[in-house]
């Protein structure tokens, strides 16, 4: 049987096998196109996966794969919310295991392990399927994914480099791994060769949210605003109706933020990332709250913004699951003042991190009670007390998971700190760190510029003053 997916490509499925080869045990056509469907929605950013696998399991209630997947997909949302329903999908996936192969049976020991809070031990389980059938795109895109959440930066690449070469561009699917491969040299510096792939991906499907996500990000950390802001432009069409839309909106935002168009970035924001669904994505307002934060650094007023976003986290107080999200829920009830909801949050880690032993349980004891600590300092003007947190582990934040782009929210904030404490010998060796990693951030010059000032260099201090004039000079 054969039909035609998303990108154009004949997709030839049979009993027994995906359309890239790679065993099932529930032999119906019907089935494995079904799966095929929902993994790329998930893979797309386009419509909902889960509802499409449980329309799947309505006609196909045996087929363990489908459990599986359901489970597999519900595990990157982190929130705690999900938790019971991807347990049951765990839970029908055992039930119907009783004639899964062996690629069936590791993905299934991965979500054992990820239940159970062993989230690296479920990494480990989904590359040895990876390694067996390296054309498994949902192992891929597990590992890959599971990387960034965990904040292994070099296994975002490596896992991909594994199987690249036994990948082209006949074996459907290839854009997405170019896309993983591209996300995963852009975290690791390798800048060139990201955007060769993230472009490479865009010219065989150009509706390929990760893809642009990827060359978003070559354009973040090289300081290319204008450029990126053209770049999202010119994929919007394809992009800005997609799952991805939110995040992606946030990457245009940074751009607009890096050369002072704060205008532009509250607008985004308003049209964009200020969702009114009380049940909204923890993703879309992990963004919203990254974004406010920034303009908070930089001084700009955001109104009655922090108060309903506080209003939308203040449910995840007590519930926590992944550190990055506890850290944002911080900002959040930290910015608009609401103390119980930060003692609630503070209560519900410290007590995780004595009865928990999960992977999140180390991320939450070593980055996030301390991020969340200094966020409340900064918010209280305890400046000295905040740079005294952040120090000690700025350069272990990517524990925490999520991209550099992401994390920089702690550079900065710390940098922020030590210049409001008046720390200016320490101030001004953090701005030049991150002149010299982002030369086009008129922001970074104009820090630079305040810590010469106060260090009473004002010949210095004007220099880096122009340049930051010079960048942002229409
Ligand atoms: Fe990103």
């Amino acid at each position: 049987m054969s039909r035609t997916t998303m990108s154009g490509k004949a997709m030839q499925t049979s009993g027994g096998q995906d359309i890239r080869g790679v065993p099932v045990s529930y032999s119906d056509t019907d089935a494995i196109e079904g799966l095929e469907r929902a993994t790329e929605m998930a893979l797309a950013f386009r419509g909902d996966a889960i509802a499409e696998i449980d329309r799947l399991l309505e006609r196909h209630p045996d087929f363990a794969m489908a459990w599986i997947f359901k489970a597999a997909w519900l595990t990157q949302a982190m929130e705690t919310r999900i938790y019971d329903q991807m347990v049951a999908a765990v839970q029908e996936a055992e039930k119907h295991s009783a004639h899964a192969n062996e690629r069936e049976r590791g993905h299934l020991a991965a979500l054992q392990a990820w239940i159970h809070g062993d989230f690296f031990g479920a990494v480990q389980r989904w590359e040895e399927v990876l390694t067996s059938y390296p054309m498994d795109l949902l192992a891929l895109m597990l590992v890959h994914y599971t990387d960034v959440l965990l904040g292994d930066v070099v296994g975002q690449r490596d896992v991909v480099a594994r199987i690249f070469n036994i990948w082209d561009e006949g074996v459907p699917g290839y854009e997405f791994v170019l896309g993983f491969y591209a996300f995963g040299l852009e975290e690791n510096r390798d800048f060139g060769r990201a955007e060769e792939m993230g472009r490479r991906a865009l010219a065989i499907r150009p509706d390929n949210p990760y893809a642009v996500h990827a060359v978003a990000h070559v354009m973040e950390m090289r300081g290319r605003q204008v450029g990126g802001i053209r770049f999202m432009a010119d994929y919007v069409d394809r992009w800005g109706t997609s799952n991805f839309a939110n995040h992606l909106w946030w990457h245009t935002a940074l751009f607009h933020l890096d050369i002072e168009e704060t205008d532009r970035v509250f607008e985004i924001y308003d049209a964009h990332l200020s969702s009114d669904d009380e049940h909204g994505d923890k993703y879309e307002e992990l963004d919203a709250v990254a974004l406010l934060w920034r303009l908070d650094l930089l001084g700009a007023d955001a109104g009655d913004r922090w108060s309903h976003l506080a209003d939308k986290w203040e449910p995840a107080a007590q519930n926590t699951l992944y550190a990055f999200n506890d850290v944002h829920a911080m900002m959040a009830f930290a910015a608009d003042d609401r103390v119980d909801a930060q003692k609630a949050l503070l209560m519900a880690n410290e007590r995780y991190v004595e009865e928990a032993s999960d992977a999140n349980a180390a991320m939450s004891r070593e980055i996030g009670i301390p991020f969340c600590l200094a966020i409340q300092d900064y918010k209280k003007e305890r400046y000295r007390e905040c740079v005294d947190r952040l120090l000690p582990i700025r350069y272990r934040t990517h524990r925490l998971g999520g991209s550099f782009a992401q994390r920089d929210i702690i550079g900065w904030t710390l940098l922020e700190a030590a210049l409001r404490a008046q720390r200016f010998d320490l101030a001004l060796g953090l701005a030049n760190e991150r002149v010299e990693m982002k030369p086009t951030s008129a922001q970074n010059w104009r820090a630079v510029a305040r810590a010469f000032e106060g260090l009473g260099n004002s010949g210095k201090a004007g220099r880096a003053e122009a340049r930051a004039q010079f960048l942002t000079a229409a």
